[in-house]
């Protein structure tokens, strides 16, 4: 493994030491992993995809007051401080800034090959037995319900219930993580979204089975 890599994991471990479970250093290992793994068939640049993969949740905006820029700046200055090409900077600091402003209106997004392998390895740690896990923490961590079978799951389809504090874990499984399977970029992340998708709907059977007591 190349030495810039090297430091780069032992910085981003370093940084996230106390990061909330959601985006901790295993979130970000298992999507440098799952990056580079659907790299093998897409073929992109494998060092700005791990770079990009590292380094995208270096600052969570949730909890840095909203600032957008501060992870793309950290993630410049650290790549800058190991000597990495300015080309490569330049293009994992555009992915970075990419992946957090997801939610914005920003007409002109840049998208790259790169891009979108990291943006779909994050979105694959959203989804499976991983995702289910991580859905669970989140909503045990806001004191929720994990189920309310008097609110039925369509009800959840809309972006109005998406700001509902108060909704049960499952209905995050409706409002998004259903949702996942066809926003994926890539044939391999598709591919593997599949799988990780009718895991979800194997596991929604079993657990209102078991509500009911069978
Ligand atoms: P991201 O940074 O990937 O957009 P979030 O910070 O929104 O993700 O969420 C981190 C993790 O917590 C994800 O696995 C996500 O599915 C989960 N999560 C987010 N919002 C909810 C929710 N309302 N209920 C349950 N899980 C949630
Ligand atoms: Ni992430």
């Amino acid at each position: 493994m190349q030495d810039t890599l090297k430091s780069t994991i032992t910085f981003v471990k370093k940084t996230l030491e106390n990061a909330e479970a959601g985006h901790d250093w295993f979130h970000i290992e298992r999507v440098y992993k799952t990056a580079l793994n659907i790299n093998e068939k897409e073929k992109g640049d494998e060092l700005v995809v791990a770079f990009a993969a590292l380094l995208h949740d270096i600052a969570d905006p949730k909890f840095n007051n909203g600032d957008e820029e501060l992870g793309p700046k950290i993630a410049e200055d650290f790549l800058n401080s190991i000597q990495v090409e300015e080309e490569t900077i330049k293009h994992v600091k555009l992915i970075i800034q990419n992946m957090s402003f997801k939610n914005s209106f920003d007409g002109a997004a840049f998208t790259s090959k790169e891009m979108q392998i990291v943006q779909d390895a994050d979105r694959l740690d959203a989804i499976g037995a991983i995702g289910i896990a991580r859905a669970f923490t989140y909503g045990g961590f806001k004191n929720r319900v994990l189920y309310d079978p008097a609110i039925k799951p369509e009800q959840h389809l809309s972006k109005e219930s998406y700001k509902n504090t108060t909704a049960p874990t499952i209905n995050h499984f409706y409002e998004k993580l259903l949702l996942l399977k066809d926003m994926m970029n890539t044939d391999a992340g598709k591919a593997i979204a599949k799988e990780r998708h009718d895991f979800m709907l194997q596991y929604l059977d079993q657990f209102y089975k078991e509500w009911e007591g069978n």
